[in-house]
C-alpha cells in the first residue's frame, strides 16, 4: 500500500535571493518519472521536509505552464524554514503533495481579475497570476496591488517590472517604511484603493496576506461592489499531516488543509469562528 506520508526527495537546481530573509528556489524530483508527470493547480501547496529537522506547508509559487519543475519561495520563520534558506543549489528537499484546493480560473473567465497580496502572500498568488498570463486572452483587466513591510520585502522584483509592462495590466506597489530610493506610495495596501479603480461589478478578486490584511482588504472589496462569493482568499493555519487526518488546521468545521486553503469570503462568512480565520 502506498504511504502518504512519505515524500519524495527533490534537487534544488537554483535559488533566487528575495529579501534578506527570503529565497526562491526551483527544484526538480530526483525521479525523472515523476518530475515528467506530476502535475498541480495554482494555489496549491507541498509539505516540504528536510530529515530530522521537521515538514512544513509551502504553496507552490510556480505555474503549473512550467513543466518539470517546482518553485517555493520560503521566508525564515523557525527551524525548518531557516535551514532550507541556508542550503545551496545542489542540495536535496523531500516533498509530499500537491495538498489542498487552488485558485479557480475557469469561473474567472471573460472577468476583471484583481490580486492583492502583502508580504509573503504573493508567493501563492503568482501562481495563479502567471496561469492567467498563460492564457491572457480569456480575462479583461489584470490589476495587482502588492504591499510589504520595506522596498527590500517586495518578492520577485525582476518579474514585477514585467507584469507592470504587459498590456491591460495594471501593477501598483506600497511600502510600509520607504528607503531612500523609493518613489513609490508609502501605507498598507488598502491605501492603494485610491490610486486606481477598483470596480467589483465584472471583477474577480483573489487575496492572499497576514489575516489582518485580508479583514480590512475584504471591507474595501465589498465596498467597490465585490460579490461575496467572487472573493477568494487562501487561509494560513499550523497544519501537521495536510491530508485531513490530524484536525491540527481545523476551522469552522473545515479543514484548511483538504477543504481550503482557498475559500471564498461567502464561505467563511459561514464558519462560526469566522473571527479566527481572518
Ligand atoms: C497552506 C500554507 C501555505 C504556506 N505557504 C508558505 C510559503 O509559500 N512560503 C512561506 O515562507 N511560508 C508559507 N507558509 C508558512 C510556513 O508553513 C511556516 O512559516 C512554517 O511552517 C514555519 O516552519 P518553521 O519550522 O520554520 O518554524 P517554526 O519553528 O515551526 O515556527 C516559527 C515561528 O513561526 C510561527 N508559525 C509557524 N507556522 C505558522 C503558520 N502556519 N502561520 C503562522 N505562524 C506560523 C510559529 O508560531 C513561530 O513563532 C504556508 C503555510 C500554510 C498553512
Ligand atoms: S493538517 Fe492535519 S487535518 Fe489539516
Amino acid at each position: 500500500m502506498k504511504n502518504e506520508y512519505l515524500p519524495y526527495p527533490a534537487r534544488i537546481k537554483s535559488i533566487q535571493r528575495e529579501s534578506f530573509d527570503t529565497r526562491t528556489f526551483k527544484v526538480v524530483f530526483v525521479d525523472e518519472k515523476l518530475a515528467k508527470s506530476f502535475n498541480y493547480k495554482p494555489g496549491q501547496f507541498m509539505e516540504i521536509s528536510l530529515l530530522g529537522i521537521g515538514e512544513s506547508p509551502i504553496s507552490i509559487t510556480s505555474s503549473p505552464s512550467g513543466k518539470g519543475y517546482l518553485e517555493f519561495t520560503i521566508r525564515t520563520m523557525g527551524k525548518l524554514t531557516r535551514a532550507i534558506n541556508q542550503l545551496n543549489a545542489g542540495a536535496i528537499l523531500y516533498l509530499r503533495g500537491p495538498y489542498g484546493n487552488s485558485f479557480p480560473l475557469e469561473e474567472a473567465r471573460t472577468k476583471n481579475l484583481y490580486f492583492i497580496a502583502g508580504g509573503i502572500g504573493l508567493p501563492p498568488l503568482r501562481s495563479v497570476i502567471n496561469s492567467a498570463f498563460d492564457h491572457r486572452v480569456n480575462f479583461g483587466k489584470v490589476k495587482i496591488l502588492y504591499g510589504a513591510k520595506s522596498p527590500d520585502e517586495l518578492c520577485f522584483k525582476e518579474e514585477l517590472k514585467v507584469w507592470q509592462n504587459l498590456t491591460n495590466t495594471e501593477l501598483l506597489l506600497t511600502v510600509d517604511v520607504p528607503d531612500k530610493d523609493w518613489k513609490g506610495n508609502v501605507g498598507v495596501v488598502t491605501t492603494l484603493w485610491d490610486k486606481t479603480d477598483m470596480d467589483g461589478n465584472r471583477g474577480i478578486a483573489y487575496v492572499c496576506g497576514p489575516p489582518i490584511m485580508i479583514k480590512f482588504v475584504v471591507q474595501k472589496l465589498l465596498k467597490s461592489q465585490f460579490k461575496e462569493r467572487n472573493i477568494y482568499i487562501s487561509l494560513e493555519r499550523y497544519m501537521k499531516c495536510g491530508l485531513g487526518k490530524c484536525g491540527h488546521c481545523n476551522i469552522g468545521g473545515k479543514f484548511v488543509c483538504t477543504d481550503g486553503p482557498v475559500f471564498t469570503y461567502q464561505q467563511i462568512k459561514q464558519f462560526p469562528d469566522k473571527e479566527r480565520a481572518i
